[in-house]
């Protein structure tokens, strides 16, 4: 097929470009405006295959993504295009609302335009906001509560209002926190490991114990794909990687991998409207026939292991921009944060 991908040099964005390409054998456009987390070196591996052509530029500007679509003959979209990190939206709520919900309704509205045969919205578990006990099932009500999750919440109905309204064939998949190479450090997984490596406190908000699906990303791209491919029109569908931890556990399994001191996790101020739990319910994919493969232990080891092997990529992030993120973000909280010490 000849699919038109947004995001494909971000994180989860990245891995599904090489993945249609590579395993799949599809032509792919990839659209990403190399905002902060958008990254070129993540498409080194197909950056001369013929089948993979990138084109810089966003989601919103409406001639730009008209052109794509009938120059290349595109045939369906992947929506991987998004703002995605929760402690951002808390600093800069309107740049999430700018590319989630409009940039989501420009490309919606011309891929319907054109005619389309298949629109997957990547969406999030963190739309049904915080789940104190049970599974979120694809028909429950919506409560997101950050300017993210609201966002994201924008995109995921707008989306869905398009096959009621136009019967345009619209699938939304809500995948749960996902982990893996690429990722950038501002996330949970990556800065932790990245700040283990060099010695540096580990910034666990409030009292460590939220709780989160983690998805491997492969697991991620392999169940877009097959959504995107067999999913119903119309159809909402959650994916999960079935491995809910706490926080504080899998900071123990991150320095105990890289043979750290624990004393390295510091307890910090807490991020406001922290939600506690997300937790899905993914037997409706799991009945179209998708399951994930990696193992937790597996996943989080081997994504340590490409952390570890891969300074360069990583150093030259936190070098950028991001030092004064992080300083912003933490500089206050770690001065004032205090050790973990017992678990009760
Ligand atoms: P994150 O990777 O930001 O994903 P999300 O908030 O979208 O689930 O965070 C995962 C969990 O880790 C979440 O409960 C917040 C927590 N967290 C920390 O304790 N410290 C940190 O520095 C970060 C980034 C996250």
């Amino acid at each position: 097929m000849r699919i038109l991908v947004t995001g494909g040099a971000g994180f989860i964005g990245s891995h599904l470009v090489r993945r249609l390409v590579v395993q799949g054998g599809h032509e792919v456009v990839n659209l990403d405006a190399l905002k902060y987390s958008g990254n070129l070196a993540n498409l080194k591996a197909i950056e001369t295959d013929a089948r993979h052509t990138f084109v810089h530029g966003d989601i919103g500007d409406q001639p730009l993504v008209e052109r794509l679509l009938r120059e290349h003959r595109i045939e369906g979209v992947i929506n991987a295009a998004a703002e995605t990190h929760v402690d951002r939206s808390i600093l800069d709520p309107g740049a999430f609302a700018r590319t989630d919900v409009v940039g989501t309704g420009v490309l919606l509205e011309e891929a319907r335009r054109a005619g389309l045969q298949r629109f997957l919205q990547v969406s999030t578990d963190e739309v049904y906001g915080s789940v104190e006990t049970g599974m979120s099932i694809e028909s429950d009500r919506l409560a997101p509560r950050s300017p993210y999750s609201a966002s994201k919440a924008g995109g995921d109905l707008l989306a869905l209002s398009y096959w009621t309204t136009y019967r345009f064939p619209v699938m939304v998949t809500r995948g749960s926190n996902t982990y893996g190479p690429n990722q950038y450090p501002e996330k949970f997984v990556p800065l932790f490991v990245t700040n283990a490596i060099d010695n540096q406190p580990l910034p666990l908000y409030g009292d460590g114990r939220q709780c989160r699906d983690w998805l491997a990303v492969q697991d991620h791209c392999s169940a877009i794909e097959h959504v995107f491919l067999r999913g119903e029109p119309g159809e909402i569908y959650n994916v999960g990687g079935g491995n809910e931890w706490e926080n504080i556990t899998v900071a123990e399994q991150i320095v105990g991998y890289l043979g750290k001191s624990r004393d390295l996790i510091r307890l910090v101020q807490d991020r406001p409207g922290h939600d506690r739990r997300y937790a899905v319910d993914c037997s409706k994919l799991r009945r179209l026939g998708w399951n994930p493969g990696v193992p937790f232990e597996e996943g989080l080891r081997t994504t340590i292991q490409w952390y570890q092997e891969h300074e360069d990529w990583w150093r030259t992030i936190k070098s950028g921009e991001f030092r004064t993120y992080y300083e912003q973000m933490y500089g206050k909280r770690l001065k004032e944060g205090s050790k973990f010490e017992v678990r009760s």
